[in-house]
């Protein structure tokens, strides 16, 4: 019999994600409860989202007190933990000034706003075209899925937005040949996430960083599912050491309230001046204190040592099962940003996984993902491991 809940979702929710035929009810930690009470441990974070996990005390006490003082106002006024988030993340992120938006997608949009304003103002009006990867995801709205290089994405919504043109993550020959004097932006995920977990290599950042620079050409850093701690870095760039002129982040900034923006050095963001761009909801102050609390766990209570450490306990456990499963063919990623890839579709172990209650997501064709909560602990790691050591027995 189908679940009520699913049968209702079915008869009135669009048909556009093909969703597991489970209802959570509520979760604590690192685990989540169906609504027949059953538990799984969740390895997924609502696809990197949940940075401290599920009913975390301070990060309800302190949106639950925002809440109760003021919600929303719009950017004609001022708010406090709006304005005292932007200086925290500027700060650690070693940038100037930030948008704040909703979502990755829109950030994508707004860096993507930013950097033609840049290079109207400060390269020529006719240097308005993007080079983006193959393999790369920047979301759904039409500028962000342009710039995604992924065709089956694009498939039944072209014509899509036109100048981007793509280069081979990764081969900065090929990045030399795609770009010219009309390039405004280039740009890239450090860790390609949806396209398979795929880390740039340090020099090739650096070669990049120090083209753009030459060319005066915006370097635009989606970190959108990298950033904000999840690579055991604030940001992925700081770990590799090559600072982007923009970079993205959502994802994980709310640890599960929709909050994105992007960040920029002030010779950027000047670019934009009153009326350039804009969004409603950007820096709405239950939003910017959620994202506070993120921000505080991880660059003042520790977590982000919790990242370092656990992810690598979690990628030293997946290279012991690559020793003992011959499905497992490479173990990639970076802090709790990791994927195996495996020799068969990484559904069939997403499934028998989630049979046995533990929550997993695919990432590209033949990646299985484990991006958990950055509050995850030694003993859900090994209890991640027993499930997948199990699973992988079964399949091989
Ligand atoms: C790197 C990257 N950019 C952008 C997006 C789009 O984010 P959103 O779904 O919040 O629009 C995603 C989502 O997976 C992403 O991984």
């Amino acid at each position: 019999m189908t679940n009520p809940t699913i049968a209702q979702a079915q008869e009135h929710v669009m048909n556009t994600y093909a969703s597991f035929p489970v209802v959570f009810e509520r979760g604590e930690g690192c685990y989540l409860y169906d609504d027949g009470g059953r538990q799984y441990l969740d390895f997924v974070a609502g696809i990197a989202v949940n940075a401290l996990g599920y009913a975390h005390k301070e990060y309800v006490d302190r949106i639950h007190a925002q809440l109760q003082k003021l919600t929303h106002l719009s950017n004609l006024y001022y708010n406090e933990p709006a304005v005292e988030l932007a200086e925290k993340i500027v700060t650690h992120a070693g940038m100037d000034k930030v948008f704040f938006c909703n979502s990755g997608g829109e950030a994508v949009e707004a860096s993507l706003k930013l950097a033609r304003a840049y290079s109207k103002q400060h390269k020529s009006d006719d240097a308005y075209k993007v080079v983006a990867m193959y393999n790369s995801f920047h979301g759904r709205t039409f500028g962000a899925l342009s710039a995604t290089g992924q065709t089956k994405y694009h498939k039944g919504f072209e014509p899509l937005l036109p100048h981007v043109d793509f280069a081979h993550f990764n081969d900065i020959d090929d990045l030399k040949d795609k770009i010219g004097p009309d390039t405004g932006a280039v740009i890239l995920e450090p860790i390609q996430g949806e396209g398979g977990i795929n880390p740039a290599d340090a020099e090739y950042l650096r070669q990049v960083r120090q083209l753009c620079t030459e060319n005066n050409i915006v370097l635009i850093y989606d970190e959108v599912q990298s950033g904000i701690g999840r690579t055991g870095h604030f940001f992925a760039y700081q770990g590799y050491g090559v600072t982007p002129d923009i970079v993205t982040c959502a994802k994980g900034m709310g640890g599960g309230i929709p909050v994105g923006a992007i960040l920029a050095k002030d010779h950027i963001a000047d670019a934009f001046v009153p009326g350039s761009h804009a969004s409603t909801f950007g820096g709405n102050a239950v939003a910017a204190t959620a994202a506070l609390v993120v921000v505080e766990q991880l660059m003042q209570k520790g977590l982000l040592e919790n990242v370092k450490k656990q992810g690598a306990y979690l990628k030293s456990k997946l290279e012991q099962l690559q020793q003992s499963h011959g499905l497992v063919l490479e173990v990639k990623g970076l802090g709790l940003m990791l994927g195996i890839k495996v020799g068969t579709a990484p559904i069939n172990i997403v499934q028998k996984a989630m049979e046995k209650g533990l929550l997993l997501v695919p990432a590209g064709s033949d990646v299985v993902r484990f991006v958990p909560p950055l509050i995850v602990g030694e003993e859900e790691i090994d209890q991640c491991i027993e499930i997948l050591d199990s699973v992988l027995g079964e399949l091989q």
